[in-house]
């Protein structure tokens, strides 16, 4: 491997000549050949002024990036083992202030794209001058420290809107009653439903069905009255968690590797944290059916495999509205079912996937579902590549 070295480039500006957020300074070379390691280290070290670590694989990196922060690495593609690609994402994924650059021979078009949609802030192919690896590690620390000022703010205004939220709360708790009326309610619901499909396009008509199908499934269930209309509203904020999963995972069209499906997973989570403690007894609900409509009767579900009814109603029934939504429709990684293949899908997760009453209910009601279908279609898509659920897996 043959490397040209120009020594440092004029106007090169390292790290620490800017204002820093974070630790600007450590550095992680993931490289297994020695040479180009050393290479890259005495770069760093001597021309750049980073304090460097070295590792040769995949494991080792992952190693590393558990026991301290890093301000950027410095990914080769060719890896024993796992690829430099999938590091890229499990940092993408789990380092959100770590800037990924790959150095690597494979000048390659598609590799390119496809480090960029992974979270790459920079790629430099082999053999690369010292001036600029340099840039692109300045050029990176530059960008991470802007995203990191970004996050900060929207942290500090989250906290502010959780701050006077609480104020409000305790200012009216004398005046007795709920503190948001029912339209507010409302409000909160159509506003944290259209900030998800800002993001996730085809997530608008989908929340929209499942809202109406689970209001018809709880209403055809015997729940009462009250109850299915608050199932319809509560039920259209089951994923709003998945306004904390980052672009490259949630618009990601093709198959997503187990630590992006685990992120992804973690919607549950977010959108319970997102709605749980209000005074509001509709965004209440939401908070439970966010947590528990990906949890399976046979205890196969996430995040926390609870087993038949020690998983809330509510979130037994979205379960069924959401997969049967799912599976009719296209998606950009494959086309919809039939409604035929759809209820014979379905019908093979009685009593595994789905509450085994609740599905026959929502079966025997089909034609009512195909109805609200019919009143909440969405524009056909093109789907390309293969077959993946975001979070809906289907027995
Ligand atoms: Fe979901
Ligand atoms: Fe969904």
């Amino acid at each position: 491997m043959v490397f040209r070295w120009f020594g440092p480039c004029p106007c090169f500006t390292s790290a620490s000549d800017t204002p820093v957020t974070g630790d600007q300074s450590h550095v992680l070379i993931v490289e297994d050949d020695p040479q180009g390691r050393l290479l890259l280290e005495r770069i760093l070290e001597t021309e750049g002024d980073y304090e460097v670590t070295a590792a040769a694989s995949v494991v080792e990196a992952r190693r590393h990036l558990l026991n301290r922060e890093y301000a950027a690495v410095l990914i080769d593609i060719c890896l024993p083992g796992q690829s430099g690609i999938e590091l890229l994402e499990y940092v993408h994924a789990e380092h959100i202030d770590t800037a990924a650059i790959m150095v690597t021979g494979a000048d390659d078009r598609h590799l390119i794209d496809e480090a960029f949609a992974s979270g790459a802030f920079g790629y430099v192919v082999k053999p690369y001058r010292v001036g600029e690896l340099l840039i692109s590690l300045s050029n990176a620390l530059h960008r991470r420290e802007l995203e990191m000022h970004n996050r900060s703010h929207i942290r500090e205004l989250e906290e502010k809107v959780v701050d006077r939220t609480r104020a409000l709360r305790h200012t009216l708790a004398p005046l007795g009653g709920p503190v948001l009326p029912p339209i507010a309610v409302e409000e909160v619901i159509e506003r944290l439903s259209a900030a998800l499909t800002v993001r996730h396009e085809e997530s608008g008509a989908h929340i929209r069905r499942v809202s109406e199908y689970s209001a018809l499934l709880a209403d055809r269930a015997g729940l009462e009255a009250p109850d299915h209309e608050r199932v319809r509203l509560a039920s259209a904020l089951h994923d709003v968690g998945k306004i904390g999963v980052p672009d490259a995972i949630l618009q990601k069209p093709g198959p997503l590797t187990p630590d992006q499906r685990a992120v992804m997973e973690r919607h549950t989570l977010m959108g319970h944290k997102l709605l749980e403690d209000s005074d509001s007894a509709v965004l209440t609900l939401g908070a439970v059916i966010a947590l528990t409509h990906h949890e399976r009767w046979d205890g196969k579900g996430y995040p926390a495999g609870l087993v038949e009814e020690a998983i809330p109603i509510e979130g037994r029934v979205v379960a069924v509205a959401d997969v049967f939504d799912a599976l009719t429709n296209d998606r950009v990684y494959r086309r919809a079912f039939s409604v035929e293949e759809a209820v014979a899908t379905m019908a093979g997760g009685r009593a595994k996937h789905f509450d085994p009453n609740l599905l026959d209910t929502f079966l025997e009601s089909i034609d009512a579902v195909l109805a609200v279908r019919e009143r909440h279609q969405e524009p056909a898509r093109m789907p390309s590549g293969e077959e993946v659920t975001d979070a809906h897996p289907v027995p």
